[in-house]
């Protein structure tokens, strides 16, 4: 039987996944190893490429688990996707710390931020097919104001222009890698209020950073669904998916799981009760991944992890526990989403 990698060459399509470089070196778990292997042909670092991973302590670089990644992509022929450049979570405390107590100033900060850029993006110069330059920086209706604005960290204190800066530097240190926006909630397009829809609002500032000369080459649609919010609209999402490429962007799915609530007792496996929500985790699957074989400027399908036996969502999602997100469940077995994907392709 053909793998999902297979597959999706013959579309000129990178089905890819985020690894756990821990997981990945477990000698006790190979199968993971196995998989990560067969299955895709594009990586993502699902944290070993984040700025607290590289430099927990100021000055002093941890590169061994992104090399290592690097490595096995080398390895097995895969392609990778960079993940994170710029983002509000997961940094380092030196630098929190040191913004909160007026030990780094706004001057210190933007300098920093440049110098990190240019030394992970110069370090994998070359081996980095597509960069998240920046991460989540627009807000969600449910935030505080709900008018979309630039949330976070980095707007806080650097003001929105850390955006254009961003794709700047990173474009200077590899001219070759295409540079990607990347954030949740912009998968569909016309589904709520007009005037704050976050799609919407992503393309306004993709607009406006194309005319301005920012080098950004595409747009990253998460794709963390849920079953409990219903099906993904296929015209909805295929719109999403247009608007960003009439600007002239490339397109992706970056990190693609589709969790379910755990009912109380009920454990993942095809139970009578389970079977529907595996059914719709599939559906929802599908439905991004057509549209992106739909759309020739959408370059990969990449999902978030591909067991539930490693998954962020129990972790992140406890309160009520969800589950049941990707496409292979705790015993490495191939779910429905799985034969869905292979379908589809
Ligand atoms: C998640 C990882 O999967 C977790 O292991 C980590 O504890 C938190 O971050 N959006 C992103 C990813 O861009 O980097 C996040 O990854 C999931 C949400």
């Amino acid at each position: 039987e053909q793998s999902l990698r297979t597959l999706g060459q013959r579309h000129g399509l990178h089905i890819g996944t985020a690894v756990d470089l821990a997981v990945l070196n477990d000698p006790a778990d190979p199968r993971y190893r196995q998989l990560a292997a067969s299955e895709f042909s594009s990586v993502t670092a699902e944290n070993a490429m984040k700025w607290e991973s590289l430099e927990p302590t100021r000055g002093s670089y941890n590169w061994g688990p992104a090399d290592e990644l690097v490595a096995f992509a080398r390895q097995n022929n895969q392609s990778i996707r960079g993940h994170v450049l710029v983002w509000h979570n997961q940094l380092p405390g030196w630098l929190t710390s040191g913004v909160a107590d007026g030990s780094i100033s706004k001057e210190e900060l933007r300098a920093l931020l440049k110098k990190h850029i240019t030394t992970v993006v110069s370090r994998y110069k070359g081996k980095i097919w597509q960069w998240d330059v920046v991460n989540e920086a627009v807000s969600d209706p449910w935030d505080n104001p709900p008018t979309l604005h630039y949330k976070g960290f980095w707007a806080q204190h650097l003001g929105p222009g850390y955006i254009a800066d961003a794709f700047r530097w990173a474009r200077a240190a590899d001219p070759k890698a295409l540079l990607f926006y990347n954030d949740y909630n912009i998968e569909a397009f016309g589904s709520g209020d007009p005037a704050n829809d976050k799609t919407q609002f992503v393309y306004d500032m993709a607009r406006q950073l194309r005319a301005e000369g920012v080098p950004i080459d595409g747009i990253g649609s998460q794709g963390h669904l849920g079953t409990q919010y219903g099906n993904y609209d296929t015209l909805q999402v295929a719109a999403a998916l247009k608007k960003f490429s009439g600007l002239g962007l490339a397109t992706a799915f970056t990190e693609v799981d589709v969790r379910s609530q755990l009912t109380e007792g009920v454990q993942a496996g095809d139970s009578a009760e389970i079977n529907p929500r595996l059914q719709a985790s599939a559906a929802n699957f599908s439905v991004l991944l057509r549209a992106c074989l739909a759309d020739r400027h959408c370059l990969s399908f990449t999902v978030w992890g591909f067991t539930d036996k490693h998954s962020w969502v129990p972790g992140w999602f406890s309160d009520p526990p969800e589950g049941m997100a990707t496409i292979y469940d705790e015993n490495y077995l191939p779910k429905r989403a799985y034969h869905e994907m292979k379908a589809d392709l």
